[in-house]
């Protein structure tokens, strides 16, 4: 699909999520893939779960340590000779609290992980030891960048700082490299699960989304659209993927 040659890879960030994991299982069928996420037992259990021809690198980095990452990126990229061609950003952390009990340790850790980590693993791609190989990018953000909600101020900002970024990225890095986002709209997954154990949210939910409960597998298939050649025409966007929620 996207790699140009067979040591070029796409790098997920937070395969362990259940978004990542779709998008994972969606493109190891035509691609190399880097599975990323922080837990060594949890990335080893995944990689086995990947049905695939193609090849499959692990790339284990708690994002929270930002500073870092340019320096194991690197090695990871020296070490098996590979580049990459293209990053989803999946990983993402929330917090829902009303603005008076944040505590700024906790507004750094969302704008860290959900953020900047992902602003330092595109610079680093930039450089010379990817050999120029990157060409598409895509940031998981959410409906909550666009429309406010009680409790997640930060959360909300940080994805709204995704938006922002794919913006200028997309004037910045063009015509060689694509940037977009992907809004989803809710969705049951680990993040999330505790919601839709509230019949109140349920009722909520049900009146909101037209086209009723959306799987990850329907993001995984916006973001691997993107990834494609089919979207060869398409960057600096935000694709919102959320049962027409938004329609209303
Ligand atoms: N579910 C929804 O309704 C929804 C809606 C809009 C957008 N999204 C976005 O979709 C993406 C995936 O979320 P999800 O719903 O699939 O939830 P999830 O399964 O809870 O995913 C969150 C992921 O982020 C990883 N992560 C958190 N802190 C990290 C850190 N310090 N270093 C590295 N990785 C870290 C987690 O790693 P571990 O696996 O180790 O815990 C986990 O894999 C996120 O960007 C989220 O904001 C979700």
């Amino acid at each position: 699909m996207l790699s140009k040659t067979e040591n070029s890879y796409i790098l997920v960030s937070a395969a362990t999520s259940d978004i990542g994991f779709a998008i994972v299982r969606r493109i190891a069928s035509t691609n190399n893939v880097v599975l990323h996420g922080r837990d060594p037992e949890k990335l080893t259990s995944l990689m086995a779960r990947i049905e695939t021809g193609h090849k499959i690198t692990l790339w284990c980095y708690d994002l929270k340590n930002v500073e870092g990452i340019q320096e194991s990126l690197k090695k990871l990229l020296v070490e098996n000779d590979i580049t990459i061609s293209g990053f989803v950003h999946c990983a993402a952390t929330l917090r829902i609290l009303p603005l008076k009990n944040f505590r700024l340790e906790y507004s750094r850790e969302i704008f860290d992980v959900n953020f900047f980590s992902a602003a330092e693993i595109v610079k680093t791609l930039l450089l010379k030891v990817n050999k120029q190989e990157l060409n598409s990018v895509v940031m998981i953000s959410a409906l909550f960048s666009k429309f406010g909600s009680k409790g997640n101020s930060m959360y909300a900002a940080s994805k709204g700082a995704i938006d922002s970024f794919v913006k200028s990225m997309a004037v910045e890095l063009a015509p060689g490299v694509r940037v977009n986002s992907v809004l989803p709209g809710g969705l049951r997954t680990a993040m999330t699960a505790h919601l839709f154990d509230s019949e109140d949210y349920l009722k909520a939910f049900r009146e909101k989304y037209l086209l009723g409960e959306g799987e990850c597998d329907d993001v995984a298939a916006m973001v691997s659209f993107l990834l494609s050649e089919d979207a060869k025409w398409i960057t600096g966007q935000h694709l919102t993927v959320d049962g027409g929620a938004s329609c209303h």
